[in-house]
């Protein structure tokens, strides 16, 4: 007989059936096993008698045991998802040790085991729903003519800032693993135009916070002659659209996770915001008594109190010049403040998105760097696409697993990719 999945299965409904799968939970008398059997599709409830001649495997079958199952499959509202399959035939495949994840375990137990956490049904669920999120981000992109690009991950420069880098032994020299690829984007749109990716950065994080890790994936977009106003809508519409493409698709994972859909609802349908910094600041002192002075980036207690008036996501545009990153121009209507936004998620998930328009003025790149405490000749091949054909561009990365985190409603980042790493966690 033909294997089929356990949703193949159940979508059949009646006859004869045959699946593959894990032992999820099992229970049972010398008369009776009811074995639930789980593969990557949905789990499904079996029951055995002890006259079946496969009666000495069902009883090896233990948790996470893996087993074959021919039988005939039958509506049964008792079951955990509506059917039952009546064995006529158990094969085990592999036996099971006695399976260390059980009930009620701590997060600390579960990121050790981490490699066998995977196959619980919470963080299946969530690797589906980033599978969704990242191919809409390509489907988003390639959809309106933009070209992936792929940029290196050893890298001589800094892109975010010296404090976070990795530095790796690189033969007799060192280098640093990408923080983010827009420098090298920055030279492929004066060939390609419009571009974006979805690639590993890495930033040696200090904070222990439920949202930053030291490895993570980023997607980007950078675009010759888009500037500021419409870079933003950009990134409103892709963050839309992934909501609506795991609202379509992902029905069945985000009810796994609890996630509440009416909130989401409004991510998918609603218009987003954009506000300045300066108004930001304003709201947080006139509706939360919150006195932030210009200049001060914003902190996580801040953003939230700030999104608490808000239901969508929105975007921050024209942080303080001050503090941002070397290559984010000065607003000539606003020198005191840059041309760049971060996008703010509902929720209390905090920023999603950063990014700005570029600057094009060498002087204003190498004081910015220097205010870095980096070497402008270390970027004189950035420095040098400013003088052949320059144009206005902007850019701006996803934290994959920050949209991951917020869509999926978890509690920590953590969950958001299959094997964490932090400060604190470099294993399994
Ligand atoms: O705001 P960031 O630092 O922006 C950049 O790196 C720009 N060079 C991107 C660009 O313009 N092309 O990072 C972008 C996003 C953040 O908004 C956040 O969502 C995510 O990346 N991010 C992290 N996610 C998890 N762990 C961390 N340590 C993160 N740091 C940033
Ligand atoms: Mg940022």
């Amino acid at each position: 007989m033909n294997f089929m999945s356990i949703e193949e299965a159940m979508k059949k409904g009646s006859g004869k059936v045959a699946i593959r799968g894990w032992v999820y939970r099992e229970r049972g008398s010398n008369k009776f096993r009811f074995i639930v059997i789980r593969d990557s599709t949905n789990i499904i409830q079996c029951v055995i008698d002890s006259n079946n001649p496969s009666w000495n495997d069902a009883q090896k079958a233990n948790i996470e045991a893996s087993v074959e199952i021919e039988g005939e499959i039958k509506e049964d509202k008792r079951a955990p998802t509506g059917y039952e399959i009546h064995v006529e035939k158990l094969t085990l495949i592999g036996e099971s040790d006695t399976y260390p994840i059980t009930k009620d375990q701590g997060t600390e137990f579960l990121a050790d085991n981490r490699h066998l956490w995977l196959r619980s049904r919470k963080i299946t669920s969530i690797m589906k729903i980033r599978h969704t999120i990242t191919g809409a981000i390509h489907k988003f992109f390639r959809e309106r003519g933009y070209i992936e690009f792929d940029p290196p991950i050893f890298t001589p420069n800094a892109c975010e800032g010296g404090s976070t880098l990795f530095e790796v032994k690189y033969f007799k020299e060192k280098v640093y693993l990408t923080q983010s690829w827009q420098l090298y984007a920055e030279a492929a749109i004066f060939a390609l135009e419009k571009i974006y990716d979805i690639s590993p950065t890495f930033r040696a994080e200090k904070s222990q916070t439920s949202r930053h890790l030291s490895e993570f994936w980023m997607a980007e977009m950078e675009a010759a002659w888009m500037k500021l106003p419409e870079v933003t809508e950009v990134a409103k519409d892709e963050i839309k659209f992934i909501v609506q493409e795991v609202m379509k698709r992902n029905k069945k994972e985000l009810e796994i996770l609890g996630r509440d859909i009416k909130r989401l609802e409004m991510a998918a349908t609603k218009e987003y915001p954009t506000v300045t910094y300066s108004e930001v600041l304003k709201t947080l002192k006139e509706k939360d008594g919150l006195n932030v002075p210009f200049g001060k980036d914003l902190r996580t207690v801040e953003e939230e109190k700030f999104m608490s008036h808000f239901d969508t996501p929105v975007v921050v545009t024209n942080y303080p010049k001050a503090i941002m990153a070397f290559y984010k121009p000065e607003d000539p209507e606003n020198p005191e403040t840059a041309l760049c936004f971060d996008m703010l998620a509902p929720e209390g998930y905090g920023e999603i998105v950063g990014g700005s328009q570029r600057s094009t003025s060498v002087e204003e790149l190498k004081e910015g760097l220097e205010k870095e405490g980096e070497k402008p000749e270390n970027y004189s091949w950035y420095l040098d696409l400013r003088k052949y054909g320059s144009v206005p561009h902007s850019g701006y990365g996803v934290g994959v697993e920050r949209v991951v985190a917020w869509i999926c409603g978890l509690d920590n980042i953590k969950d958001a990719i299959a094997f964490p790493r932090t400060m604190l966690r470099k294993t399994p």
